[in-house]
């Protein structure tokens, strides 16, 4: 008998040694898909939003929200199958045969992940794919809204409007980022020096965690809680809907966009924004885009962009006595709805319907691109802004985009452990990075472009954070540091990046962690690791 079993368990380990990886894959699929179709009741079976690589929508699924082209290559690693749940249960059992086969699982929400870790990874993997989860449900009398995972921040723009005009949400500006991943990872925006991060507006969650079971804030606990709002949830379990408090806008704000060419005056203007932006008021966001000229020849300009939650009048009171030297006149501002200043700052033309916030094709073309980004405490030096013109005046094919996005008001009201999100207060502006092209012959661009932004963030070191320099956990970027790529973090390795995002509360992560998930299935580049006490 004993060596009856002994053989049994010799022949396995032989055949698992043996069996080429892709008939292995192919096994744990099979294995995988017997395991979801047993799980649920025929009426509601999952194997109906079960895609595999034969299937002829597999690939049209798979690239629908890839929005960073350099993950959508033949050489990127494809999912074994993908599942769009239309329900929780599609989402719990998916989880649980996942687990069982030893899977692993990528959650995509909305695509926009700066790396793509949503729906790629090196070893076999399942990718659930939210975008059919995007019910949005507002309460009126209470101010708070339902959102699934799956919507879109211009979904719930949109949603928000249909039932009122003077309220809105703090979330970013591009309006087919997906609630998941933004609200999980923080979520900056034109609203961020009244009422802080997307995150700092939730009041509740629903999360699927390893076993598969379905948690609230309550049964969640507090440390959870805490964890899935600024320190990416990915690393805990799958979120499927949000709680959020809708913020009070008042029916009438003024925009206006300031485009300066020339080098002395726009850099002269820049020097100078650095020592007011942060603390001209609350209800101002006043931000620089410093980015290539349309023309392709390779010229760079400074925008001046703002967002004031007040009339023109008041506004040019305001920039008259603060910021006389930009010069702003009554015809360069504009009064609209909230609304219609989150379609000005999502690049649609004035006069589009606020329909085209539901578009889920972004309205600017898909691109190769690779962010990074900074946070400042201290204003640049004249002569550093004058090099960093330089720099990017002397590109010419790729597309630059440089954000100065000021903090301040809110932000310095909450404390460093208060969220996941610690780099707050004091802070002058956040930095953001990004240089894009359009097309890729034998990777030769790709690496030009990313040796290109890497030795500008070399040059940037002097003048942004310090120990360690900070980052910014929705502007993902893989040269911090990354997890090995077969399993086992190590909490010690991973501090490397993970003190960049999140400074000591890295600490606090990997502890919760370690108590919801210490097996480690929610497993990704850079997916917090369990810290186990004893
Ligand atoms: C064009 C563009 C514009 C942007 N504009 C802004 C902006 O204005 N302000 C700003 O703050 N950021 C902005 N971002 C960054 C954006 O906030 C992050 O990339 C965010 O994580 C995207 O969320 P997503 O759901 O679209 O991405 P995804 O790629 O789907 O997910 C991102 C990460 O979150 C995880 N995740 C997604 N959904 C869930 C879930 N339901 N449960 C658990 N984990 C999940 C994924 O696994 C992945 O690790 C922009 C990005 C792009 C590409
Ligand atoms: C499936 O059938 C059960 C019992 O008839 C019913 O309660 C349930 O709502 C049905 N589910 C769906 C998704 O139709
Ligand atoms: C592809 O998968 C979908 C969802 O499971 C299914 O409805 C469709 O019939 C499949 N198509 C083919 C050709 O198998
Ligand atoms: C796709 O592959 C699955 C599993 O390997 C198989 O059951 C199915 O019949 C195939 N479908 C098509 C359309 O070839
Ligand atoms: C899923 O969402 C897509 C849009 O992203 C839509 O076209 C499709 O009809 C939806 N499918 C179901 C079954 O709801
Ligand atoms: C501009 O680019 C050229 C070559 O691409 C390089 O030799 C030169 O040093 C660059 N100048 C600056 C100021 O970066
Ligand atoms: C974890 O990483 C640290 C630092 O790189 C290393 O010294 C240590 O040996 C690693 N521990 C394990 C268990 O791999």
């Amino acid at each position: 008998m004993v060596t009856q079993i002994s053989t049994i368990l010799l022949f396995i380990s032989f055949f698992t040694l043996v069996v080429p990886s892709r008939s292995r894959s192919s096994l744990v699929a099979s294995s995988f898909i017997h395991c979801i179709s047993y799980k649920l009741p025929s009426n509601n079976s999952i194997l109906n939003v079960l895609y595999l690589p034969n299937n002829s929508s597999y690939s049209f699924i798979l690239k629908s929200t890839i929005h960073n082209l350099r993950f959508l290559k033949p050489t990127t690693p494809k999912p074994l199958a993908t599942i769009t749940p239309l329900d929780y249960t599609h989402v719990q059992v998916t989880v649980e045969c996942c687990e069982q086969n030893g899977l692993q699982i990528r959650i995509r929400s909305g695509g926009h992940d700066f790396e793509g870790t949503s729906y790629r990874s090196e070893v076999p993997f399942v990718m659930l794919d939210l975008k059919n989860l995007s019910s949005i449900s507002i309460d009126m009398e209470k101010n708070n809204a339902w959102v699934d995972s799956g919507a879109t921040i211009g979904e719930l723009y949109y949603s928000i409007a249909q039932k009122s005009p003077v309220h809105g949400f703090p979330a970013g500006l591009c309006p087919t980022v997906g609630i998941g991943g933004h609200l999980s990872g923080g979520g900056v925006g034109n609203l961020i020096g009244k009422y802080g991060l997307a995150a700092d507006n939730v009041i509740d969650a629903l999360m699927i965690d390893a076993k598969g079971r379905i948690l609230d804030r309550k049964s969640m606990g507090n440390d959870i809680f805490w964890a899935i709002r600024g320190g990416g949830a990915a690393s805990f379990g799958v979120v499927v809907a949000w709680k959020i408090k809708l913020v009070q806008v008042p029916p009438m704000v003024t925009v206006f966009d300031l485009t300066k060419t020339l080098q002395p005056e726009a850099i002269t203007l820049i020097h100078r924004w650095q020592f007011v932006a942060h603390k001209l008021s609350e209800d101002l966001l006043f931000r620089i885009t410093i980015s290539s000229t349309i023309d392709g020849r390779g010229g760079i300009e400074a925008t001046f962009s703002s967002l004031f939650l007040g009339r023109a009048d008041q506004l040019l009171e305001m920039m008259e006595e603060s910021f006389p030297e930009i010069r702003l006149r009554k015809e360069d501002c504009i009064e609209m709805s909230w609304i219609e200043s989150v379609l000005h700052f999502a690049a649609y033309q004035r006069g589009e319907t606020i329909e085209a916030l539901k578009i889920r094709i972004n309205p600017l073309p898909n691109s190769y691109f690779k962010g990074k980004s900074d946070l400042v405490y201290k204003p640049i030096p004249y002569e550093a802004l004058e090099d960093l013109w330089k720099r990017c005046s002397n590109v010419t094919s790729p597309f630059i985009h440089i954000e100065l996005h000021p903090y301040g008001g809110r932000m310095n009201e909450i404390s460093e452990s208060e969220s996941p999100f610690p780099l707050r207060k004091n802070v002058l502006f956040e930095i953001l990075y990004i240089v894009s092209w359009m097309d890729d012959k034998d990777g030769k661009s790709s690496e030009n472009n990313i040796n290109w932004i890497r030795r500008l963030y070399d040059f940037m070191t002097p003048y942004v954070s310090k120990g360690p320099r900070g980052a910014i956990w929705n502007c993902r970027d893989l040269d911090l540091g990354e997890n090995d790529v077969c399993g086992g973090s190590n909490f010690s390795k991973s501090k490397v990046w993970g003190y960049r995002y999140f400074k000591n509360n890295f600490r606090r992560l990997a502890i919760v962690k370690g108590k919801v998930n210490p097996h480690n299935f929610f497993y990704y580049e850079q997916s917090i690791p369990p810290l186990v006490l004893h």
